[in-house]
């Protein structure tokens, strides 16, 4: 089994009760079970608060090294930011060495975090020539005892400690569900699975068996990651492996109603519409308000072009107006073009939000 067939529309209901009972993360009692997955540059401070807001029931941050020389760049603080974020917060690390993923830990459980997330699905060269993210999953031992350091400098806090990675590091070498046996002994409260190795880097297809496995081999929460896009395909994959949750990335950028979505069809067998466009385009607004004001105005103009571009693809005259938009130098100038855009794209609406 690679890709699980959809159930009929009632099917959920039925198959996924047992998902009724509410999830504990720790001392988290967590909304639902449709979770956000971190991706660096795309799930930051904005992106998670509306991710929340829209139904996402638990979100986890981009990667922050355990680096301490680091700490303070400007890149890892603005990761590091939480404001007004609704709890529980999670802070995902990458890192090779246990003593410095313990202290990365407590560093973050100290300035507001609640659940420390292990990076072990990273494939990016810059992460993995340093021997982290999915490299690591070629060291189970080293993997266990970066779980085992990270628990034990959570353990004062109260804090839970959750892994995320991938199926295995290549076809041949699909080990995760050793490793979330060995995590799970170390003291890990939850693993998520992505169902590529890293081998696929993002290419080829998710497959499920080996979350499956993963499930079967323990008995912490396992969510299933990877190529989720639709409620459909989210009932699917929980029913295939028996996972506990869902984690969706790519599917919400420019889309992060989708957690609403999938929220509503595995609790009520509900498929909702995606929303008008005058409820989207005041989140986009919104989402770039907070976006500006997390980067100041240099870096937020150049930021916000792929997420802009993702929210307005599916418009017509999206992929013109992309290519003008990412031309534009200042905030003022990109809220005008999509005001006008917003107006003459979707002619329904009622007038923009006040021009600049
Ligand atoms: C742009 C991008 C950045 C990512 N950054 C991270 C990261 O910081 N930490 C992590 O564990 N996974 C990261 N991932 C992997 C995702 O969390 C997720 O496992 C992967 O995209 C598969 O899920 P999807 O098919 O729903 O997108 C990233 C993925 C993308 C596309």
């Amino acid at each position: 089994m690679t890709q699980p067939a959809a159930p009929a529309d009632s099917a959920p209901l039925v198959a996924l009760s047992r998902l009724r009972a509410p999830l504990w993360l720790g001392r988290h009692v967590l909304p639902n079970r449709v979770f956000a997955a971190p991706m660096a540059g795309v799930t930051d401070r904005p992106y998670r608060r509306l991710a929340r807001q829209l139904g996402a029931g638990y979100c986890v941050s981009e990667m922050i090294t355990a680096r301490p020389e680091l700490r303070d760049s400007l890149k890892t603080a603005r990761r590091a930011n939480h404001d007004g974020e609704a709890a529980p917060i999670a802070v995902q690390i990458v890192g090779t060495d246990p003593e410095q993923i313990a202290h990365a830990a407590a560093y973050n459980l100290e300035r507001g975090a609640h659940i420390i997330d292990i990076n072990m699905g990273c494939p990016a060269k810059k992460v993995c020539n340093r021997w982290a993210g999915s490299a690591l999953m070629q060291d189970e031992d080293l993997a266990a005892r970066l779980v085992e350091a990270a628990v034990a400098a959570a353990r004062p806090f109260g804090a839970p400690v959750t892994l995320k990675m991938r199926a295995g590091w290549c076809a041949a070498a699909r080990n995760a569900p050793r490793i979330a046996r060995l995590a799970e002994a170390a003291g890990a409260a939850m693993i998520v699975v992505h169902g590529r190795t890293r081998e696929q880097g993002y290419g080829g297809q998710a497959e499920y068996d080996t979350l499956a496995e993963v499930k079967r081999s323990v008995s912490i929460p396992v969510v299933a990651n990877g190529d989720i896009d639709s409620p459909q395909k989210a009932a699917a994959v929980l029913q295939a492996t028996g996972a506990d949750a869902v984690m969706i990335g790519r599917a919400a950028m420019g889309r992060p109603w989708l957690f609403g979505q999938i929220a509503a069809f595995l609790e009520r067998g509900v498929l909702l519409p995606d929303p008008p466009p005058e409820d989207w385009r005041d989140w986009l607004f919104a989402h770039l308000d907070d976006h500006y004001a997390l980067y100041g105005e240099a870096a937020g103009v150049r930021t916000a072009r792929k997420h802009v571009g993702w929210y307005v693809a599916n418009l017509p005259g999206g992929a013109a107006f992309r290519q003008h938009f990412n031309t534009l130098q200042t905030a003022a100038e990109q809220l005008t073009a999509l005001r006008r855009l917003l107006c003459g794209a979707l002619p329904s609406l009622p007038l923009p939000l006040a021009a600049a």
